[in-house]
């Protein structure tokens, strides 16, 4: 399917890894769905498509809100007609010690970041279904493979993603949905810097340059690297990937000390 017929829904597109993606998919001619938790970053990503001569609208949504998913999608089909491509980029990290969590910040980790595919997933399938068939990426972590203190939660549920992706893969390939998950490793968004800033500022700065030291690119990644890799897994050059994680780290998985 050519990227001008997809209609694409990229959930947390308001900034970092989704608005990279949500631009690479409007500018290929795609008809992009901007969802945001935040209603200004969403209209603000839109309003830079429509500017620029593609076709976007924004909505507000939680994605962990299944009601609000499902409306989400009633006007992505009424505005656009029937989704292709779903690409589950919502996330959320909070950096603290498992001793230290109370069972509601545990819950919203395992709500945004897992619970939020399945209310999009079932609400993307029928419209795929309508079309013939789909595209779903799901954005996962390397901290499905090795992590770090203080992202226990996090981790649980990127390897939950990936697992996920599996399933999906065995239950939607007969649907002609091709599924697949992106491991991106340390890219340069506001969610780097927020677990920066949650260290002490002494440790904050060695932190980083350790941390860079890990990738063998010497450079953490941007959001763009992860959104091309987003664009490949949807294109007709990808047809015979399905179920599959890629990692996108920038050689950081390889190193064993
Ligand atoms: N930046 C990294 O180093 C990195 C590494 C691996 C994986 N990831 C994953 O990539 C994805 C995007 O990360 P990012 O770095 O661009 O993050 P970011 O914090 O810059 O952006 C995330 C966006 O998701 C939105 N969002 C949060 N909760 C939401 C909800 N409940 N419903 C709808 N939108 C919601 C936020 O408002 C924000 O705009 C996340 O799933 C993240 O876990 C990021």
């Amino acid at each position: 399917m050519d990227f001008k017929e997809q209609v694409v829904v990229i959930t947390g597109a308001g900034q970092g890894i989704g608005q990279a993606t949500a631009y690479a998919f409007a500018q290929r001619g795609s008809r992009v769905v901007v969802n945001d938790l935040q209603r200004e970053t969403a209209e603000a990503t839109t309003r830079t498509i429509n500017e620029r001569g593609g076709q976007a609208i924004a909505v507000q949504a939680d994605v962990a809100d299944e009601a609000a998913v499902r409306a989400m999608f009633y006007q992505a089909q009424h505005h656009f007609g029937a989704v292709t491509t779903l690409i589950n980029n919502a996330g959320y990290v909070p950096f603290l010690p498992l001793m230290d969590y109370t069972a509601a910040i545990w819950d919203k980790t395992m709500a945004v970041d897992l619970k939020g595919i399945f209310y999009c997933v079932q609400a993307a399938v029928p419209q795929m279904e309508r079309r013939g068939g789909g595209r779903i990426v799901n954005i996962a972590s390397v901290h499905a493979s090795a992590t770090l203190p203080g992202t226990s939660a996090y981790a649980a549920a990127k390897g939950g993603i990936v697992s996920l992706t599996r399933t999906l893969a065995l239950e939607l390939g007969p649907k002609h949905i091709r599924v697949n998950c992106i491991s991106p490793g340390a890219i340069e968004t506001d969610a780097l810097k927020a677990y920066f800033d949650s260290l002490p500022p002494e440790e904050s700065e060695a932190r980083r340059q350790y941390l860079l030291g890990w990738h063998p690119l010497g450079r953490f990644g941007q959001p763009d690297d992860i959104a091309q890799v987003a664009l490949f897994l949807c294109s007709d050059q990808a047809a015979f990937i399905h179920g599959s994680e890629i990692v996108a780290d920038g050689g950081c998985l390889a190193r064993l000390f």
